[in-house]
């Protein structure tokens, strides 16, 4: 499909203002502009957007020298004309830009119409480059929603975790949202209690990038993470419907969304099942998990979810020595396709600290169970099905 709609601009800064105010000195003169505020997350959008023009500012961490590197060895991205901003009007600053291969640069700080001058005159002179490719905007985040089949039977420990590993294993962008919108505790979890969340992205009548930016919480494993509201009004007021547009919004941003959830049947839960790709059931070998995970799968049936996408999680699968795994799937007449060890005090310490325990005990059984379960989900299908066990 050849791209008739506007120019594309990544911008590459982790200084939000310098960022927000080019944001709105391109937009208003009509670029579709998308912000990065780190190297990584910079290569990855661009690879997604492929964009006409990607500006970097050179304080990026680690570097914005490395990152403009980075782009021209990259053969899908070297044609893209790179802006440089830089401190200095040095003449080592200056070589320091064209050894690191950017096309241009400006002096921080710059005036406006300078930026749109440098940013027009780069457009044109590579226009003749490679067909645009057209922003991926179809659902190809996959949306992975962990549900419990009760109550505490370790659902966000699971989910927070998972989300680190599938980041860990693939280098792919991946977002945690806190869909338990009343109690949610990724925030404990991960030890992110001050603001943003999610409540101002969900009044928007259309979402941005630039909004995004404005309501996620980096956390420092390298996942995004979109916080429940810590307001009890603002919380009641989300409906099924904004939920699913957030969804589908962040699916075209992230490879993976991981959403954790209530364990109950309201209509923003059936919102979010309808819509997960996959869903992750969490049970422990006991009467009452195991008994609504049946009764999960039958509704399951009657609302139309396919029960292959459907994935069991046996948490603290030995902890009952007189229901095991075996007897957990005799009860449930279907395999648990993923099992996870009872990790006592060092996963209570863990959530106390707020570090989950892939990070703070990567070694440990939970967690390898962890990035075995992310490898199993992540696999390319030819090689998928030998699961966690
Ligand atoms: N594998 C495990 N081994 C030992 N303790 C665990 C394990 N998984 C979770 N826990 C503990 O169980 C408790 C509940 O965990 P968590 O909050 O993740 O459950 P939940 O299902 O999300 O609960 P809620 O219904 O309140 O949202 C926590 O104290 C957690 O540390
Ligand atoms: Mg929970």
């Amino acid at each position: 499909m050849v791209q008739t709609s506007p120019f594309r601009v990544l911008i590459a800064s982790s200084n939000r203002f310098l960022a927000e105010d080019m944001y709105q000195v391109l937009t208003s003169e009509g670029y579709d502009v998308f912000l990065a505020d780190t190297s990584e997350e910079a290569e990855n959008l661009a690879l997604r957007l492929r964009p006409d023009l990607i500006i970097i500012d050179v304080q990026i961490p680690p570097s914005g020298y490395e990152l403009c590197r980075q782009l021209r060895t990259n053969t899908a991205l070297s044609h893209i004309p790179v802006l440089m901003l830089i401190d200095s009007r040095d003449i080592s600053a200056r070589v320091a830009v064209l050894e690191a291969g950017g096309d241009d640069y400006l002096v921080k700080p710059f005036p406006s119409d300078e930026l749109l001058y440098r940013s027009r005159s780069l457009l044109v002179r590579y226009r003749s480059g490679p067909t645009r490719q057209p922003i991926t905007t179809s659902n190809q985040g996959r949306v992975m929603v962990f549900f419990g089949s009760k109550g505490g039977v370790g659902t966000t420990t699971i989910a927070v975790n998972f989300a680190i590993a599938i980041h860990q294993v693939t280098r792919k962008p991946v977002l945690l949202l806190d869909a338990d919108l009343h109690l949610g505790d990724v925030s404990v979890q991960l030890d992110l209690s001050a603001p943003p969340d999610i409540t101002h992205l969900l009044r928007l009548d259309e979402l941005t990038p630039l909004h995004l930016q404005e309501a996620i919480q980096h956390h420092m494993s390298g996942i995004h993470v979109l916080l429940a509201p810590p307001d009890f009004q603002e919380a009641r007021a989300i409906t099924p419907d904004q939920l699913t547009t957030l969804i589908n919004f962040l699916s075209t941003v992230y490879d993976y969304i991981i959403v954790d959830s209530r364990a109950c049947f309201d209509d923003r839960n059936l919102a979010l099942l309808s819509r997960a790709d996959e869903i992750f059931l969490t049970l422990t070998p006991e009467v009452s998990p195991i008994r609504n995970t049946s009764a999960f799968l039958r509704l399951a049936e009657q609302i139309g979810i396919p029960l292959n996408a459907v994935h069991l999680v046996l948490n603290r699968a030995n902890s009952n020595r007189s229901i095991g795994l075996r007897a957990v799937e005799r009860h449930l007449n279907t395999r648990v396709e993923f099992w996870l060890v009872s990790s006592g005090q060092v996963i209570v310490r863990s959530l106390t600290q707020g570090v989950p325990m892939i990070i703070s005990q990567p070694s440990h059984p939970f967690s390898e169970q962890i990035v075995q379960m992310a490898r199993t989900i992540t696999a390319p299908p030819a090689s998928s099905g030998s699961g966690a066990r």
